[in-house]
């Protein structure tokens, strides 16, 4: 029907004329936008069982006490998106407006995160996102050894639920935790590095973009490359 398809033009462009508006605000207006990732963001082995279910991770998580920050938290940040996301986010912990509403990423950071998904032709939707801890700092102060180590073992098992293809590691202290390592973040950027057997990307927190917006080029580049990525593993599903 000529109007469903002028309708459908309509809508294509409109979504083009957008995601080239996130681009412009975000720094990027001389690159192209990314092809719409949406439908290659699946997982294809989603309905294989065997591994428990995010539900249950996060039942038995329950009113976590096992480190200190239970005790100052306000509402634990499980994660959020779809359990069967083949791109995963972690960031390193809750900070205040996800401490009250229970959601990762809802801050300012959240929504600069957002834009760099939008970008990516992703919504939040398509994609999971989680934080290295659970609960809240005091203060957002860094988090202590112990905590890491006892909230790691469930975003293990909450990686090892979803099984993507790929994961982002945001900022220089889940990065650091999650490899390993201490090697400067703007040198480990950019390279494909490896979690669990999982292809990691790191590359810088929203939240340093935010205070120093130069970086959103590179973070634009390791982006790209995770798309990259997508794409080629996700040929033939
Ligand atoms: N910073 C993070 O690392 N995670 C969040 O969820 C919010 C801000
Ligand atoms: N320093 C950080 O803590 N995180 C980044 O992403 C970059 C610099």
């Amino acid at each position: 029907m000529p109007d469903q398809l002028a309708n459908e033009i309509r809508a294509t462009l409109a979504a083009a004329r957008s995601q080239f508006e996130y681009l412009t605000d975000l720094g990027f207006a001389e690159q192209k936008a990314a092809a719409p990732a949406g439908p290659a963001v699946q997982n294809a082995d989603a309905a294989i069982p065997g591994s428990e279910t995010l539900d249950a991770i996060f039942n038995e998580l329950g009113d976590c006490q096992r480190c200190a920050l239970g005790a100052s938290r306000t509402k634990l940040v499980y994660g959020v998106g779809n359990p069967n996301a083949r791109l995963v986010f972690v960031g390193e912990a809750p900070g205040r407006e996800e401490d009250l509403q229970g959601e990762p990423f809802v801050g300012e950071a959240g929504q600069l995160l957002d834009r760099i998904l939008q970008a990516m032709g992703l919504h939040r939707d398509d994609v999971y996102l989680c934080n290295l801890l659970k609960c809240r700092p005091p203060n957002n102060r860094d988090p202590q050894p112990d905590e890491v180590a006892t909230c790691e073992a469930f975003l293990l098992r909450q990686i090892a639920a979803i099984r993507p293809q790929v994961i982002v590691g945001l900022g220089r202290f889940a990065v650091h935790s999650l490899l390993k390592t201490n090697a400067p973040i703007s040198k480990l950027r950019g390279e494909w590095q490896s979690y669990q057997g999982i292809p990691l990307m790191p590359t810088y927190h929203p939240a340093y973009l935010l205070r120093n917006p130069e970086g959103k080029r590179d973070v634009w580049d390791d982006m790209k490359q995770v798309l990259r990525r997508l794409q080629t593993d996700g040929e033939g599903l």
